[in-house]
């Protein structure tokens, strides 16, 4: 493990990301609305909730792939640019739910790649590797390679990253984002498709980050994952901010609980047939209380 040279690292408690009043339309769909959410320096915050409800919109409008049609988000005090390259240079790094890898590129050069915002050589170089390029590299190189070390894939930095498993695909996509030196992480579904020893392993990348002065935002649906990760839990149903809270507040709130087993919310159709359901296991249980109970209290006299 290394200690970076570019990114400042914010006072613990001091907020990275301040997010206010984020709304997403798309036409007559408003994806994401009126959304508040703020990081402090050495958090690591969830972002939980069903499909569709606007999670990978809302870091959209954080990353300048979008921008909100209502809102404002602060990266550090500063009005984010409208732009994702001007974000990451800034210091917001993410990974995509799905993988965004140079596939016929080596495992190496995906995350000298990630490097170009702190590199002055810039993107193009990186690809199409000019005259001197290797030269001028050779320091983004030492740090990339610090960084397959700290995931653990240093040993096939010259394999191409499309014959990498895809759980290792996973973390180098987390390289790659870190190549960019920044201050906050966003991950997007991390160990979507990992076997359980890949999401435990995944579980402890997300602490020794956050332990190297960068706070983290992630999105996943292994609750158990996010439960025992998270400092802080937001939840979002149909684009709004349900719930935030410790993981004991959110595990508790029966409006979590009903939005993921999907039950209907108060007057939604279906209300009426609940009901029915309800009676009739109302009416069952007090038929039983009655059988179960008789003999037990003849025996007690
Ligand atoms: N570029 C887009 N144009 C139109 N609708 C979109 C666009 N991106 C997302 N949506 C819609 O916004 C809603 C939220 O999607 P998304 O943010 O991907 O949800 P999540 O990541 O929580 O599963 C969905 O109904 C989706 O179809
Ligand atoms: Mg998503």
């Amino acid at each position: 493990m290394t200690t970076d040279t570019t990114t400042t690292v914010a006072p613990t408690g001091e907020r990275v990301l301040d997010a206010r009043g984020v709304t997403m339309r798309f036409g007559g769909l408003t994806a994401v609305r009126d959304v508040d959410l703020h990081v402090n320096a050495g958090e690591i915050v969830g972002l939980i909730g069903p499909n569709g409800a606007g999670k990978t919109t809302f870091f959209n409008c954080l990353t300048g792939l979008y921008i909100p049609t209502e809102g404002e988000v602060r990266y550090k005090d500063k009005v984010l640019p409208p732009k994702s390259f001007k974000v990451t240079a800034a210091g917001i790094a993410r990974t995509f739910q799905n993988i965004r890898l140079f596939g016929n590129m080596t495992v190496l050069e995906n995350v000298l790649v990630g490097r170009h915002t702190r590199t002055k050589e810039g993107f193009w170089s990186a690809v199409l590797r000019g005259p001197g390029f290797h030269k001028a590299e050779a320091a983004s190189r030492e740090r990339a390679m610090e960084l397959l070390e700290f995931i653990g894939l240093e040993n096939k930095a010259d394999h191409l990253a499309r014959n990498l498993p895809y759980g290792e695909q996973r973390k180098l996509e987390i390289a790659r984002a870190l190549a960019s030196e920044p201050g906050l992480l966003l991950l997007d579904e991390p160990t979507a498709g990992m076997n359980p020893q890949e999401t435990r392993a995944t579980e402890e990348l997300v602490f020794a980050i956050r332990d190297k002065g960068i706070a983290v935002l992630v999105i996943e649906h292994d609750m158990r994952f996010i439960f025992n990760l998270c400092d802080r839990v937001a939840v979002l149903v149909q684009g709004e901010k349900l719930v935030e809270g410790d993981s004991a507040t959110v595990q508790g709130d029966e409006r979590v609980v009903a939005a993921y087993l999907g039950e209907p919310f108060e007057n939604a159709p279906g209300d009426e047939e609940i009901a029915e359901v309800e009676a009739a296991e109302a009416h069952a249980d007090s038929a039983d209380t009655t059988t179960d109970a008789a003999p037990g209290k003849e025996n007690d006299r």
